[in-house]
């Protein structure tokens, strides 16, 4: 999605800000540009396509100066076109970068028609600049006029504006996008992101709703949503999870998916004892765990399909209904609340707009409490929630999600024992042993990733296929989604994920020679039943890929592709089935030659509708 970086400095800030840039490819743009503000005046260079472009211009036509603002855009309203990128200008004086999405832009734009401003580009951002443009006409403040605009939007926004005779101020904003103050010695930063100028400083205040910021050289002012002087507090980086080194590996991808047995074992870390899952894990306030009797699950894309897998746990250990759903829908409906409901959403980056706007509303359906599984600590969503599990994957910067996506299953796992234990439906004999397993699976994950030369020969099979069919029974159908949405998203062959028994009420039809079908197999109860299924495949001719557990009964021959996964408990089967699928479709990827880590059209973090 788009991405932001201004910076107001005693140095040249063109390279802190192409930098900045680089920082935010990982997640997912079309085009670029920077605006820099010097004694000359506002001067800009745009570029479609890779920041590289954007470096190019710079190299044969520098821009020098102090103070700037530069962009990343996702298209959303035009094409990603030179016209469209940002900064856009209301005449030559006036620059702005925006993220999110003005709602109201039509209704805006005809009246500054009609007030005589030109369009230069289709995207919504037009609007704002030329708004404040038209604001400084009665109200030659810059800060000032910047907020008399902004009460004009409808919709989401980060914005950070320039001006040329206002060589020492920058001015930014933000409403429902996410924007992040950089401090620094005698030079200060906005952006998106903090990953964005972890190059210039380590310390941080992360603007809330409604915040307009004043930059300059050596202060930063910030006015809430009722225009009071607010002091934020200062956060530091740690800088031990910073992720922004591919080290020696190829792609972020791989690294991330490497880095799983690691980050697991940080998950698990402080939230079990040596039998016992600990209710301090959920802060003070654990009585939710006890006093739940209904689930409500609400996340988006990968985290979506870690919510399903967590139905099948919370139903079988807590023994309470549990239904899952996805953001942007869940948002849009009238929701029957049943008392006692927990309302838990799960993401990776916190900042994923429909999830945040369920969750926004969730807080008024009477729910019991809010709860976010999340990888990010200063994520919106974690500081609007009301009480939090923190993933801690690390950064991940691959767009396709991985070590984001076995810890969020560990953290759901922790949870469904946890409430299972309060709620007197474990055990003691049951809670220990599913502990125990927990403290195996930073292990077992970690034999299943030796499997990946060998899953690298099975990935040249794709060479040539434009489909593959992902089958699963009981909570591997979750893997299943999961494995045909990774192979979609970086391979760019076209997958579709079922449960097996349902494979004859449609997908049946597809099968032939040249489909793939990709099944993983655990040696559980419903092993017999996806045996069948996968007979009723290889009848009509389809290559089946086989990833299953020792004593499956599984073997190569022909039209099978069989590799061995570690045995697990059951219990574990779905986090560590997952690391095949994982490898599969980085290896596939490798091979059509895509670009893995930034697949086209794809964002990493979706602050948009
Ligand atoms: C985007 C990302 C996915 C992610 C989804 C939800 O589509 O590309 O990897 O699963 O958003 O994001 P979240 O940060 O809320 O988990």
């Amino acid at each position: 999605m788009c991405g932001i970086v201004g910076a107001i400095a005693q140095r040249n800030v063109a390279k802190i800000l192409l930098e900045g840039l680089s920082r935010l490819e990982y997640r997912g743009y079309d085009s670029s540009g920077v605006a820099i503000n010097n004694e000359v005046g506002v001067r800009a260079h745009r570029a479609v396509g890779k920041v590289q472009a954007l470096k190019d211009k710079f190299e044969s036509a520098p821009l020098d100066g102090k103070m700037g603002i530069a962009h990343t855009r996702w298209a959303t309203h035009g094409k990603p076109t030179e016209e469209n990128a940002h900064p856009h200008f209301s005449g030559d004086d006036l620059a702005l970068v925006h993220n999110g999405i003005i709602e109201n832009h039509e209704t805006l734009r005809r009246n500054l028609i009609e007030l005589g401003y030109e369009f230069r580009s289709q995207t919504d951002t037009e609007v704002i600049v030329h708004l404040i443009h038209n604001a400084l006409k009665t109200e030659p403040d810059l800060l000032q006029a910047v907020k008399n605009a902004l009460k004009h939007l409808h919709g989401a926004f980060a914005i950070a504006v320039t001006l040329n005779h206002e060589n020492d101020r920058l001015i930014a904003a933000r409403k429902g996008s996410p924007l992040v103050v950089g401090v620094g010695i005698e030079e200060n930063f906005v952006a998106s992101d903090q990953l964005a100028l972890l190059h210039v400083t380590d310390q941080f205040i992360f603007l809330e709703e409604g915040d307009v910021v004043e930059l300059t050289r050596d202060q930063i002012t910030v006015f809430d949503a009722n225009d009071q002087v607010q002091e934020r507090p200062i956060s530091v980086f740690n800088h031990h999870v910073d992720a922004s080194d591919k080290g020696e590996f190829r792609h972020y991808m791989l690294k991330e998916i490497y880095e799983q047995p690691k980050v697991i074992a940080a998950c698990l870390e402080g939230r079990i004892s040596e039998d016992r899952v600990l209710t301090s894990s959920f802060g003070a306030d654990s009585a939710f765990l006890k006093d739940v009797e209904n689930i409500h699950i609400v996340a988006c894309g990968t985290s979506y399909h870690a919510g399903m897998v967590a139905k099948y746990w919370i139903e079988e250990l807590a023994n309470i209904p549990c239904s899952v759903e996805v953001a942007s829908e869940y948002r849009y409906r009238k929701v029957a609340v049943p008392k006692k409901s927990l309302f838990l959403t799960l993401s990776q980056s916190g900042e994923t707009a429909d999830t945040l706007a369920a969750m926004r509303m969730a807080k008024g359906l009477g729910y019991l409490t809010t709860l976010a599984i999340c990888n990010v600590p200063s994520s919106t969503l974690v500081r609007e929630s009301d009480l939090t599990l923190l993933t801690r994957a690390g950064t991940e910067i691959g767009v396709a999600s991985t070590k984001a996506f076995t810890t969020q299953l560990t953290a759901l796992l922790i949870t469904s024992i946890a409430i299972a234990a309060e709620k007197g439906e474990l055990s003691d004999d049951k809670h220990t042993a599913l502990v125990h397993a927990l403290r195996s699976l930073p292990s077992y994950v970690d034999a299943a990733i030796k499997q990946d030369s060998a899953i690298k020969l099975v990935s040249e099979h794709f060479a040539n296929k434009h489909n593959a069919l992902f089958l699963g029974r009981g909570p591997m159908f979750p893997i299943a989604l999961e494995g045909a949405l990774k192979l979609k998203e970086i391979s760019y062959i076209h997958a579709e994920a079922y449960p097996a028994g349902e494979l004859k009420h449609g997908p049946l039809a597809l099968v032939d020679e040249t489909m793939p079908i990709i099944t993983v197999a655990p040696n559980n109860q419903m092993l017999d039943k996806l045996k069948s299924n996968l007979q009723e495949v290889r009848a009509r001719g389809g290559e089946l890929f086989v990833f299953g557990a020792k004593e499956t009964g599984f073997a190569q021959a022909e039209g099978i592709h069989y590799n061995e996964i570690p045995w697990v408990e059951e219990v574990l089967e779905p986090i560590v089935h997952t690391i095949p699928l994982q490898l599969l479709s980085y290896h596939v990827a490798v091979v059509k030659g895509t670009d893995v880590d930034q697949p086209r059209n794809l964002a990493k973090s979706v602050t948009v509708e």
